[in-house]
């Protein structure tokens, strides 16, 4: 090889590397800030200290019950009822959540002596919540976006009119499309996850409860995407190098008008970084013409590179 070409090489690397990284960084960075919705902020309910029923003593359920039948009845139907009354974590019942009730029965049902999560701010409600509730999923709980917006435990979960294991509101994706409606355009796109099939929702990918990047249940998007795409992950003899930096360098995670929920459609995704694909081909001419052959013909470039994501076989992504 002589030095001319090697510049040639060399100077197609850093172009392709400044390519890239101005992919990185319109695809990644602005894109996704240019992507987002303004979600409204949840409103902030009043806080009430949980002292409002500091000075008073413990009833049990049955006392609630005289008052409260309907509640006292469906409670312990539920799962969170079932399952805590039965292991016997909830060794107070309904004053586990609500506080001391004496104070409350004693003035008639009086609302400033008891305690309604329903009107506590969000960091209010996970801390009660987490007095019990120390599950790893929760870990992140605090540093997450959820936490940060003011979104509460409550938007998601409902103690006495949960549905299921989970004590959600609603049905899986719903509790997110409360809230998330661009995700929920995006998965009426052509090409999607099969979230609105049912085969997945959005917590296979999410931790509703936060996570290092993105809400993501992984510590990045890379091991999010090898848990199912397995035959992705490589190491391959011939590497693709924007597979190994990151799927979503192609592909949008949740919904695309173009097939296979690429970003862009092909040839042009494929351009967007080589710009001059086959020019530094030894054979020149040749090289230029496939190049010319596949915009004309609107061609795509897989079908001659048809192991975009890496091949053990060949060099130059085919098989
Ligand atoms: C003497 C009847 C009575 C008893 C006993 C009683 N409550 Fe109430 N409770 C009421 C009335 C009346 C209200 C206000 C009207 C309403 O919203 O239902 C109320 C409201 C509440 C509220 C809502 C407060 C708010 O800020 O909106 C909660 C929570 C509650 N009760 C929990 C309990 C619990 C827990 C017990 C048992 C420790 C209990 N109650 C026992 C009568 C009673
Ligand atoms: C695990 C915590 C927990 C336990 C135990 C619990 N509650 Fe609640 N309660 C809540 C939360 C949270 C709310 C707010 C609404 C919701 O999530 O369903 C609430 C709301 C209420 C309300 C107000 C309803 C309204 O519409 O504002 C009443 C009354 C009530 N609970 C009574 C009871 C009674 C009676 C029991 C016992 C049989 C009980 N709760 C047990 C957490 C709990
Ligand atoms: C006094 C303790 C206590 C409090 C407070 C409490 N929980 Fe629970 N919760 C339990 C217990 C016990 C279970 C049964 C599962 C277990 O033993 O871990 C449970 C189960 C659950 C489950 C189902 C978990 C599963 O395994 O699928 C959810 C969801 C849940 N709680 C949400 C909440 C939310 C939201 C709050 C706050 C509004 C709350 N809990 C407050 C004790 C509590
Ligand atoms: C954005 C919606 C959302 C919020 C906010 C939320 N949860 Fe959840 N939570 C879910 C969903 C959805 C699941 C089911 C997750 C799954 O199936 O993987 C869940 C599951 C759980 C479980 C069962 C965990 C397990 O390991 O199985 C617990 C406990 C729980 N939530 C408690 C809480 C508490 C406490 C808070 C507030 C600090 C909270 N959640 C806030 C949506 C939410
Ligand atoms: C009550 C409204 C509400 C609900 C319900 C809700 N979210 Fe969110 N979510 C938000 C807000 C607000 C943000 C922060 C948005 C922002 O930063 O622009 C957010 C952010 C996120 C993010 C982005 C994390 C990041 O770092 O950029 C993910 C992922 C997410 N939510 C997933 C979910 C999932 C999954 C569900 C259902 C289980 C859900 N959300 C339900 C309000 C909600
Ligand atoms: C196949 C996995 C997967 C599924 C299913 C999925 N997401 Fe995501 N989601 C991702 C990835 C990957 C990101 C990008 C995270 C990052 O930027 O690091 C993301 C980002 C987000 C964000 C941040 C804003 C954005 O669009 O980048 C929100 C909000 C969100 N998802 C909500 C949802 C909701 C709501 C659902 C269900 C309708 C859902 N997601 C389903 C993988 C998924
Ligand atoms: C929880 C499992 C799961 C995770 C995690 C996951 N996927 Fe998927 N993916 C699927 C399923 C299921 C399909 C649909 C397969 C089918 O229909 O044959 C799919 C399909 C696809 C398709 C083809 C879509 C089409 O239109 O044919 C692409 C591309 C894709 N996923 C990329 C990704 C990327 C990128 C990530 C990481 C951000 C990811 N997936 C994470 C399960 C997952
Ligand atoms: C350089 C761009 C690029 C990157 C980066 C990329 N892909 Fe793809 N991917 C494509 C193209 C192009 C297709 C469509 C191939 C076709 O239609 O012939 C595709 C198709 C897919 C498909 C559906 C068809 C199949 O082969 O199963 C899945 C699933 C997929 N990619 C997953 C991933 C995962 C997981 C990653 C990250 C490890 C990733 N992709 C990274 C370009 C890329
Ligand atoms: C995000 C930028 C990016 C995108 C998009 C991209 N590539 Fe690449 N591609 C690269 C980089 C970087 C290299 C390595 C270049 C080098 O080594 O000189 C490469 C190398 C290649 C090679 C040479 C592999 C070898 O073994 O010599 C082929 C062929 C190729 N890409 C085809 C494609 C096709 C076809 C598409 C569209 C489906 C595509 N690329 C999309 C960045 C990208
Ligand atoms: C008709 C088949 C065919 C099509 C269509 C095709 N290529 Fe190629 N490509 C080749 C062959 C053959 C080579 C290997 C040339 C060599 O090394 O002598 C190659 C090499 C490459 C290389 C690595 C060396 C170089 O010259 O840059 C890249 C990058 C590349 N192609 C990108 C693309 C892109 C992008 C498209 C779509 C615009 C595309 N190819 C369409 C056959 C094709």
């Amino acid at each position: 090889m002589d030095t001319r070409s090697c510049g040639r090489i060399r100077r197609a690397g850093l172009t392709l590397a400044a390519m890239i990284m101005t992919v990185a960084v319109t695809f990644v960075t602005p894109s996704y800030a240019a992507d987002k919705e303004v979600i409204p902020s949840v409103a902030a309910p009043e806080t009430k200290a949980a002292a409002v029923n500091a000075d008073s003593k413990m009833v049990g359920a049955a006392t609630c019950a005289t008052c409260h039948a309907e509640k006292a009845e469906a409670f312990p139907k539920t799962f969170h009822g079932r399952k805590s009354l039965s292991n016997g974590k909830l060794a107070n019942s309904c004053e586990s959540c609500h506080g001391a009730g004496s104070a409350h029965v004693d003035g008639g049902g009086d609302i400033a002596k008891i305690t309604n999560p329903k009107k506590l701010d969000g960091a209010a409600v996970a801390d009660l919540c987490m007095t019990c509730h120390k599950e790893k999923a929760l870990i992140m709980w605090k540093t997450g976006p959820h936490a940060n917006n003011n979104v509460s435990c409550l938007n998601c979960h409902s103690i006495h009119e949960g549905e299921g294991r989970q004590s959600l509101k609603m049905g899986g994706t719903e509790t997110c499309y409360q809230c998330h409606k661009k995700q929920k355009a995006d998965m009426r796109l052509a090409s999607h996850h099969p979230v609105p099939e049912g085969k997945m929702t959005c917590v296979s990918c999410h931790n509703p409860h936060g996570g290092i990047e993105g809400n993501l249940k992984t510590d990045s998007s890379e091991e999010l995407c090898f848990k199912c795409h397995g035959d992705k992950a490589g190491p391959f003899a011939f590497e693709h190098p924007p597979v190994a930096d990151g799927c979503t360098n192609c592909h949008k995670p949740h919904g695309s008008a173009n097939d296979r929920l690429l970003k862009q459609n092909l040839p042009f995704l494929c351009l967007s970084c080589h710009r001059l694909p086959h020019a530094a081909n030894r054979s020149g001419g040749a090289g230029q013409q496939i190049s010319l052959n596949v915009i004309q013909q609107r061609a795509r470039c897989t079908d001659c590179h048809n192991q975009i994501h890496g091949s053990d076989r060949k060099a130059g992504l085919k098989d």
